[in-house]
C-alpha cells in the first residue's frame, strides 16, 4: 500500500468521543518504550506525526490518525508503565481495554513487543485478554536494528515456544525496526489486504 496522506486527528481519553466515523482502524498497543509512536512514523514516513520520546510514558492519550483518506491508525498510551503514579496507571488500563471492547470500527490491534527481551508476562496476559474478547490482534517484535541476527532468530523462536503454551497457533507477526524500516512494506501492505476486503466506500 502507498501512504498518499496522512494527518493527525485527534488526541482524547474518552472513547465515546473518538471520530465516529465508520472507517477502518487499526490500533497499535504493548508496553510504554516499545517503540509505538515511532513504528507510526516509520510506517508513515513522518518524522513527528506520532509524538516519541526517549522515556515510557510519552503517549498518554488515544491519538487517531487519518490515513490515505480512508482508514484509521491508532497511537495508544503504553501499558506497564510502573513510575505513573498508581491512580493514572489505572485510568491508563481502563481506557485502553474500554477502547479495545467498544470500539466498534477496530479491525486489528498490533501488539508491540520489544524483540530484546524474554516474553514479558504483561504481554501476554493483555494478548489472552484479547484472545478471550475475541479481538482479533497481530504481533510486531520492535527494534530488530539492536540485534544481531542470530540473536534475533533465538529470541523469537524462544516467543513462539512460549506462545505456543497458550495459543493452538503463533498469530501473524511482524518483524521491524523504526530507524531502518525494517517490515514497513510487510506491515503496510498487511493492512492493505484487509482494507480490500471491506467497503471502503
Ligand atoms: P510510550 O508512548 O511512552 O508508550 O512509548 P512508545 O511505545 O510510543 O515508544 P516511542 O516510539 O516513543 O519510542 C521509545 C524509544 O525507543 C525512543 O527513544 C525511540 O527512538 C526508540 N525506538 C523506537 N523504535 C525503535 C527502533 O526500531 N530501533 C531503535 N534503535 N530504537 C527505537
Ligand atoms: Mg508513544
Amino acid at each position: 500500500m502507498k501512504i498518499k496522506s496522512a494527518e493527525f486527528v485527534m488526541s482524547n481519553s474518552d472513547v465515546a468521543k473518538c471520530p465516529s466515523s465508520h472507517l477502518p482502524e487499526y490500533a497499535f498497543i504493548g508496553r510504554s518504550n516499545v517503540g509505538k509512536s515511532s513504528l507510526i512514523n516509520m510506517l508513515m514516513q513522518r518524522k513527528n506525526l506520532a509524538k516519541t520520546s526517549g522515556r515510557p510514558g510519552k503517549t498518554q492519550l488515544i491519538n487517531h490518525f487519518l490515513v490515505n483518506k480512508n482508514w484509521h491508525l491508532v497511537d495508544l498510551p503504553g501499558y506497564g508503565y510502573a513510575k505513573v503514579s498508581k491512580k493514572s496507571k489505572k485510568t491508563f488500563q481502563k481506557f485502553i481495554t474500554e477502547y479495545f471492547k467498544s470500539r466498534e470500527q477496530l479491525i486489528m490491534g498490533f501488539v508491540l513487543i520489544d524483540c530484546r527481551h524474554e516474553p514479558q508476562p504483561i504481554d501476554l496476559e493483555f494478548m489472552e485478554w484479547l484472545g478471550e474478547n475475541q479481538l482479533p490482534f497481530a504481533i510486531i517484535f520492535t527494534k530488530a536494528d539492536k540485534l544481531k541476527p542470530k540473536a534475533l532468530e533465538r529470541n523469537l523462536k524462544a516467543y513462539q515456544e512460549k506462545m505456543l503454551e497458550t495459543w493452538v497457533e503463533m498469530p501473524q507477526y511482524f518483524i521491524t525496526s523504526s530507524t531502518n524500516a525494517t517490515g514497513r512494506d510487510e506491515v503496510l501492505q498487511y493492512i492493505g489486504q484487509i482494507n480490500e476486503t471491506l467497503d471502503l466506500s
